[in-house]
């Protein structure tokens, strides 16, 4: 890969670059398609980073569908697959890490201890190695796109980092690569979740600015569904992620959920 890079820097060509785990849906295709408008060379990594899973969590059962990915990234504008091995990634020797403080120790960082050091360390790799012009994430991952947007600039990374809008299933469902874990009826009712967010949207722009009630009514809205665990629902500032007591200026409204095992998470941009 390395190779590859320092030719297309040499014939002065921009990479644009889209870092996925694989199993590609429409969510990813959007940040391909937009990569192929905005540069010469697009360059997607397919890499089930082991070390953002915990020991609890999904890494061996993880969707993964390479041959169906290769097309999916050919026929969005994909020039380039980079699937590393994870010996090729963490050889024995492998002891570094890259740890952000703060946005890391909030929101899903309470219940996925170490996932965003995992995150930010396999993205600093995958940036060296692929060196892009323009990194693009998703809105839906909300808090890594934050982190890998503090560690850039903290670590003067030089490059251009795109946050692109949630894609959703005609149901309102976020897109993920995990829904492929809900089954038919659990799928519809998960559509639960994005109706959810927008209620307390449309409540916060009718003047409500006590977030304790928003969080209330969205609980109650969630706890219909008798599958539904709530991990955590918080109203935060869009760059420090920090709670606000009151809803002063614009929010994100985030929310993190158990349905039959699968943990799904949501967010939306509320400006008042
Ligand atoms: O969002 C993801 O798919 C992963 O967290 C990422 C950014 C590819 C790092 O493994």
């Amino acid at each position: 890969m390395s190779l590859l890079v320092k030719g297309i820097k040499r014939r002065g060509k921009s990479i644009g670059f889209v870092p996925t785990m694989g199993c590609l849906h429409e969510g990813h295709l959007s940040l391909i398609r937009r990569a192929r408008k905005e540069n010469d060379v697009v360059i997607v990594s397919i890499f089930v980073n082991p070390i953002q899973f915990g020991p609890r969590e999904d890494y061996k059962r993880y969707p993964r569908n390479l041959t169906g990915d290769i097309k999916l990234v050919k026929s969005s504008g994909g020039n380039i697959i980079f699937n590393p091995t994870v010996k090729s990634m963490y050889p024995k020797s492998f002891s570094t890490s890259v740890r952000v403080r703060g946005l890391t120790e909030l929101l899903c960082g309470i219940s996925r201890p170490g996932h965003f050091e995992g995150v930010t360390t396999v993205c600093t790799k995958l940036f060296n190695i692929v060196r892009p012009d323009v990194a693009y994430f998703g809105q839906k991952d909300y808090q890594q796109a934050a982190i890998i947007k503090r560690m850039a600039e903290d670590l003067n990374m030089g490059f251009k980092i795109k946050v692109l809008p949630i894609v959703r299933e005609p149901s309102g469902l976020a897109m993920s690569s995990r829904n492929k874990y809900l089954f038919n009826k659990k799928r519809k009712e998960a559509s639960i979740i994005y109706r959810t967010l927008k209620e307390a949207k449309r409540l916060i722009k009718s003047g409500e600015k006590n977030t304790a009630r928003v969080k209330e009514c969205i609980k109650d809205s969630l706890l219909k569904n008798p599958y539904i665990k709530i991990d955590y629902i918080a109203v935060v500032d869009p760059q420090t992620l920090m709670e606000q007591k009151r809803i002063a200026s614009t929010v994100v409204i985030a929310i993190a959920v158990w349905m039959g095992g699968v943990r799904l998470i949501d967010n939306i941009l509320v400006s008042v």
